[in-house]
């Protein structure tokens, strides 16, 4: 149901004309970002709205190889002025649309001012283009992924049981906080036996985000270890869109209705996401 609040919410966001940008972030790596942000992308565009997925994440496993797609373009072409952002998105299965990364953003703050003024200019292009943009962003509390978190709008931490995982996951929180005293963190667990193991995750990083940091972490979701995920990894093709009844996806769809719908966490702020990730890499007044 779409009560009055919601329709509101709603019209605000589009009445802003920018996309809401929401990283997508770990403390480690392999606890399944990249799995989980190609999934709610498509699970997002299906209910409305147009939404664009950027690759940060540079490792093997990133983004265009889970969709099986391989293109001529990407950010490095952005960022040195040979192609406009537009340009290089690229259509993907499910209805959305990605820009391929480039190892250019792991240097992103030492770029030359003509190259990063490139960036912004791009990321800029895309907030018009977009409802919705979703960084997957690199593991760790390295720049590149803290400069993203810390800008979005909105922030996905996404860990797993494992206690390394936690660990790790609150290590990110912390940098994050830092760097943007009230960004807005939810809290996904990933690969859980169940929802009892997911709720004790959440309790336990709630806890000492409250204890130490004074910021709430508010539990987004969870999804189940499911053999279905690493299967659609291995055919190069997202698991909502071949297993739609597998326990994942059914999951992954409730987390995306939530993420469409319940959002109100971060309101629309007169600084935005470009101001502030210009700021975080030191660059303010660029953007
Ligand atoms: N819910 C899950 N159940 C089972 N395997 C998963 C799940 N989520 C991710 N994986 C597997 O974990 C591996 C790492 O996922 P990936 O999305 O590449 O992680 P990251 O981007 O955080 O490094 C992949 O092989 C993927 O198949
Ligand atoms: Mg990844």
């Amino acid at each position: 149901m779409v009560d009055q609040a919601q329709s509101l919410r709603e019209l605000v966001w589009k009445s802003r004309n920018k996309a809401r940008v929401i990283a997508i972030t770990s403390g480690k790596g392999g606890v399944g970002k990249t799995s989980a942000s190609v999934n709610l992308a498509i699970a997002m565009a299906a209910r409305g709205g147009r939404v664009i997925l950027l690759d940060a994440d540079l490792g093997l496993a990133n983004v265009e190889v889970l969709m099986g797609l391989s293109s001529l373009y990407n950010l490095e072409h952005v960022i040195e002025g040979e192609r406009r952002m537009s340009d290089i998105l690229v259509r993907a299965p499910g209805g959305i649309e990605i820009i391929p990364g480039s190892s250019g953003l792991a240097k992103m703050a030492d770029l030359p001012a003509a190259a990063r003024q490139n960036l912004l200019q791009g990321l800029e292009d895309l907030q018009r283009l977009a409802d919705f943009i979703i960084i997957d962003t690199m593991a760790g509390i390295g720049r590149n992924a803290v400069a993203f978190a810390a800008a979005a709008d909105e922030v996905i931490l996404v860990a797993t049981p494992e206690p390394s995982a936690i660990v790790d996951a609150y290590a990110m929180l912390k940098t994050v906080h830092a760097c943007r005293e009230n960004a807005v963190v939810r809290l996904l667990v990933n690969m859980v036996a169940g929802d009892a193991q997911a709720r004790a995750v959440a309790g336990k990083l709630a806890g000492v985000s409250q204890q130490y940091l004074g910021r709430n972490l508010s539990y987004l979701g969870c999804l189940p270890r499911d053999p279905h995920v690493s299967q659609a990894v291995m055919q190069s093709r997202p698991f909502v869109l071949i297993y739609p009844n597998a326990p994942a996806t059914k999951y992954l769809q409730v987390i995306a209705g939530r993420i469409v719908h319940e959002q109100s966490a971060a309101e629309p702020s007169k600084e935005g996401f470009l101001k502030r990730f210009a700021q975080s890499l030191g660059l303010a007044g660029n953007a």
